[in-house]
């Protein structure tokens, strides 16, 4: 929605949020001289060193650094942009805002938005207060009991009961004033032929909330012994506010967890998440469903850096499931996995085992390199040789893709043992692949730069408006336009502006196929011999404000440019690579100017413009002698 926060009304907002009140709903802050203070939210903490000045309005940690304002700290909290975070405040303090400009369809999105959350809203209480209250919710209530549920955990996911009954829920809502419309949209209620019914009945009910509480959706279990024509859990269907893909079930309880351990767990079931936190692990949260999608992946990245996943060893090891893994992987994350016993679910594991056990088992996780490689010797006969020979080259596949060359020996090592191979023969033939795969976006997930096609139509803030589908039309991502030679160069200067001085006098504007490019190199070429990791990236996303270049950013730093095994060489050839397309480039617009001036009969013209072309063709050669390996950095 187009709307405009005025300074005037952002002091507005700030003027009534006080800040000790917004951090006070988040953490407990006792008075300490003038100022305020508690444990940092931000980071983990055992003595508090986070401290709010009410004079100020201003909050610092002396631990981890986070400062800034009200908006800043309901950004950062609840990881929202600065216009969310107005809105949040403003809701807050019962300011209306003026939403007079956002568009009608956008309005129409936005209306239906809130009614799903109302109804979702009142569903849940609803649904809640059947299971607690009801004499017909009995068999429920002994259901979950004797699953071990305690009313603790019950409480904390919510959960409820839908009654045995065709309208139910639709009587509620009909009485709390919602429209037939507004009942359909949310999926809770069906039109049926003659009348209206409600979709969920004799189920038990999980919420399915967003990081900030909102109820987006439901699943619903049936009860053992009903009917084995009924799925045995019947979700929502999507949504303006509910889609699958997006979501991570138990977000909401887990996401203070998850920052503090710095760590997701990520298990498949609603159960297991249920349970999971009953025995303590608090940073638990559910797929639902193993393949992990890039929104999910994306959701996880902005709460840890790790995430562990806890499968039952036969979903792990499915292809489905890597790709998700892959995904994880590509958004940043390190992933780590743990498998338990085909048919064994972190549910029965804990009733069974205990928590210590599962606690042993986590931190026993593998990396997901280690484990792709034990995947593939646990699938080979190692007494045969050529079986053997199969089974190394795959593992090999797996490692040239490790971009850390320390890691990738530590890998490559274990892989050889596991594999009962010479080490050093085993090695080399790593090394050796590397080389020839050495140049960085080949090994790169596969889906890095992919472009990503979503499907319009399913917008909605459902977990946060960042992660919305890209309406039709919109910008693909700035790195589709620029050449493999042209991301090289950015990743390698990322990792080390100092490489810049090395192909300065080489690259203009016109080297890059986008400005922003340009603009990028430019920015790290500044930086040079000044910061770097870090320090080099936060600087330059200070100076950066449009989102394309910073997502660019973003996803060239992570891709460690070290990958190359000789980055002087690499960064000089991608600077060929690049005058090597300007030039053709250049010589391209020349002959069109040529066919033209030749049509017109403009003999001087045309003779002066067929020297330039023998000129400009002359640097080409030129340079192209010069490449090292011509024939990399095709795109
Ligand atoms: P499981 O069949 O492993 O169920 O499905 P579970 O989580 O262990 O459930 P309990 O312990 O029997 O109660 C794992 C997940 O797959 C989805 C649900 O999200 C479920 O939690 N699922 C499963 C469905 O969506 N529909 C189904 O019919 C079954
Ligand atoms: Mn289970």
């Amino acid at each position: 929605m187009s709307l405009r926060i005025t300074d005037e009304l952002k002091e507005e907002i700030r003027s009534r949020n006080r800040l000790e009140d917004v951090v006070g709903t988040y953490v407990t802050l006792k008075r300490s001289g003038k100022s305020l203070t508690g444990l940092c939210p931000f980071h983990n903490e055992r003595t508090p060193s986070f401290s709010v000045s009410p004079d100020k309005q201003l909050y610092y940690c002396f631990g981890c650094g986070a400062s800034g304002d009200v908006f800043d700290f309901v950004m950062e909290y609840e990881r929202l942009d600065f216009m969310e975070a107005a809105k949040r405040l403003a809701e807050r303090a019962g300011i209306v805002l003026d939403t007079g400009d956002e568009s009608s369809s956008e309005r129409k999105r936005r209306q239906e938005r809130e009614t799903l959350y109302e109804v979702n809203g009142i569903a849940a209480k609803y649904f809640r207060y059947r299971l607690l209250k009801s004499r017909l919710a009995a068999a429920a209530r002994n259901y979950l009991s004797s699953r071990g549920v305690s009313s603790e955990s019950s409480e904390r996911f919510l959960l409820g009961y839908a009654m045995d009954s065709w309208d139910d829920l639709y009587r509620v809502l009909q009485k709390r004033g919602i429209s037939e419309d507004g009942m359909v949209l949310s999926g809770l209620v069906k039109k049926g032929k003659k009348s209206a019914y409600d979709v969920f009945r004799d189920r038990i009910m999980f919420p399915i909330r967003d990081a900030s509480g909102r109820v987006l959706g439901f699943g619903g279990r049936a009860l053992p012994g009903k009917g084995d024509d009924q799925p045995k859990y019947l979700n929502s269907q999507e949504t303006p506010v509910f889609s699958k893909r997006r979501i991570l079930y138990g977000i909401d309880v887990a996401r203070d967890s998850i920052r503090r351990s710095e760590r997701a767990v990520v298990v498949e079931g609603y159960m297991d998440v249920v349970t999971c936190h009953q025995y303590g692990f608090t940073n638990v949260v559910a797929s639902l469903g193993t393949s992990l999608t890039r929104d999910q992946a994306q959701l996880l990245a902005r709460y840890a850096p790790e995430v562990v996943i806890l499968y039952d060893a036969d979903v792990a090891g499915q292809d489905a499931t890597l790709r998700g893994l892959e995904l994880l992987r590509s958004e940043g994350l390190r992933v780590k996995v743990v498998t338990l016993e085909e048919g064994e679910d972190p549910d029965s594991f804990l009733r069974a085992n205990g928590a210590s056990k599962l606690k042993a088992l986590l931190e026993s996780a593998k990396n997901l390199t280690e484990y792709r490689i034990d995947s593939v010797v646990k699938n080979t006969d190692l007494r045969d040789a050529s079986l053997k020979a199969e089974a190394s080259r795959q593992c090999i596949a797996i490692l040239v893709e490790v971009s850390d060359p320390i890691e990738r020996l530590e890998y490559s090592k274990y892989a050889a043992y596991q594999l009962m191979v010479d080490e050093d023969v085993f090695l080399r033939q790593v090394d050796a692949a590397s080389q020839r795969d050495r140049h960085a976006w080949d090994t790169l997930p596969k889906t890095r730069y992919t472009k990503q096609v979503k499907s319009a139509g399913q917008a909605g803030p459902g977990i946060d408006r960042r992660t919305e589908p890209q309406a039709p039309g919109a910008e693909q991502p700035l790195a589709e336009k620029l050449t493999k030679a042209e991301l090289l160069l950015l990743s390698m200067v990322l990792d080390d502006p100092d490489l810049t001085a090395l192909v300065d006098d080489r690259l203009c504007e016109e080297s890059f196929s986008h400005e922003s490019a340009y603009r990028i190199y430019q920015l790290v070429r500044e930086c040079a011999g000044q910061a770097r990791g870090e320090q080099l990236h936060s600087r330059l996303l200070a100076r950066v404000d449009d989102e394309a270049m910073k997502q660019l950013i973003h996803r060239l730093s992570v891709d460690a440019g070290g990958v190359a095994a000789d980055p002087k060489r690499t960064v000089v050839d991608c600077a060929l690579h690049m005058e090597d397309a300007r030039l053709g480039r250049k010589i391209a617009d020349l002959e069109s100017q040529l066919r033209e001036s030749e049509r017109e009969g403009d003999i001087d013209r045309s003779l002066r413009l067929r020297k330039e072309i023998m000129d400009y063709q002359r640097f080409r050669q030129e340079t192209r002698a010069r490449m090292s390996n011509p024939n990399a950095y095709r795109s």
